[in-house]
């Protein structure tokens, strides 16, 4: 798997995959280094990742993505629980719609805080989410707030963990800044094409799902595609 896939214009991207089980590695220092990535590695593509969930917006989010993927970086007890009915079913139907899903952490805990056997917990927790819910387990992590330690690194390494994602760009819905400050962030993205972005949104906020997603698929529709005559074709 790799990420991202492509999203070109329009949208998003990403295959950041939960995978299949992994072997872990074991003994210090066997570990295959675990990566940070904040953005995608390509020109011409923007990943849209959601943070928080399952939220109960799973399936409004899917339907305004239309055919695009996206990321979701799940929690296990943070607004809702991770094993009620619908939850489990929005979780399967992003999983069978071929979004990808990563760990967020159980309890959306600031990692940087937590000792070694309580990393361990968090991600233990998801993992046993992930496989019982998809039979999988995750490859992908995100801290919650950013907020990563040493620990935490050598911590996903000895889990099997592939990826750990930070972002180059935030709709501010979690900071409260509004709507209209997510929908000039997906403008400046679309006139910036072709640069590369990951953008922060999060799946248990409603404005973002209900009102900025929206517009954000209006927004990047177009880029990268030759358009319309319009008024402004003019000289
Ligand atoms: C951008 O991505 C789209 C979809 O993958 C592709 O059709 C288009 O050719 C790409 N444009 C550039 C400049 O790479
Ligand atoms: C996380 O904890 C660290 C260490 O105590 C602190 O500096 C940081 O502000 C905390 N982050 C958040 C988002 O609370
Ligand atoms: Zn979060």
């Amino acid at each position: 798997m790799h990420f991202p896939n492509v999203i070109s214009v329009a949208a998003v991207l990403s295959s950041l995959a939960s995978a299949a089980p992994t072997r872990r590695c074991e003994g210090e220092g066997t570990c295959p280094e675990v990566q940070t990535w904040d953005n995608c590695l390509l020109p011409n593509q923007t990943a849209l990742t959601f943070d928080d969930g399952p939220a109960g917006f799973e399936k409004e989010i899917m339907q305004t993505l239309g055919d695009r993927k996206a990321t979701f970086f799940l929690n296990g007890c943070n607004s809702q629980c991770i094993y009620e009915e619908e939850n489990v079913n929005n979780i399967r139907a992003l999983h069978d719609a071929g979004h990808t899903l990563g760990s967020h952490g159980w309890t959306h805990a600031n990692f940087s805080t937590l000792s070694f056997d309580q990393i361990h917990d968090e991600l233990w927790k998801m993992e046993v989410a992930f496989s019982k819910i998809l039979g999988l387990k995750p490859l992908y992590f995100r801290a919650p707030y950013g907020e990563t330690s040493d620990t935490l690194m050598t911590v996903l390494a000895q889990r099997g963990y592939k990826k750990n994602f930070l972002w180059s760009d935030d709709v501010g819905d979690s900071s409260l800044l509004g709507v209209d400050y997510g929908k000039e962030l997906y403008d400046s993205i679309a006139e910036t094409w072709p640069n590369p972005h990951m953008v922060l949104n999060h799946a248990s906020h409603e404005e973002t799902v209900k009102q900025t997603l929206p517009y954000a698929m209006e927004a990047l529709e177009q880029v990268g595609e030759p358009q319309e005559r319009d008024e402004t074709w003019v000289c």
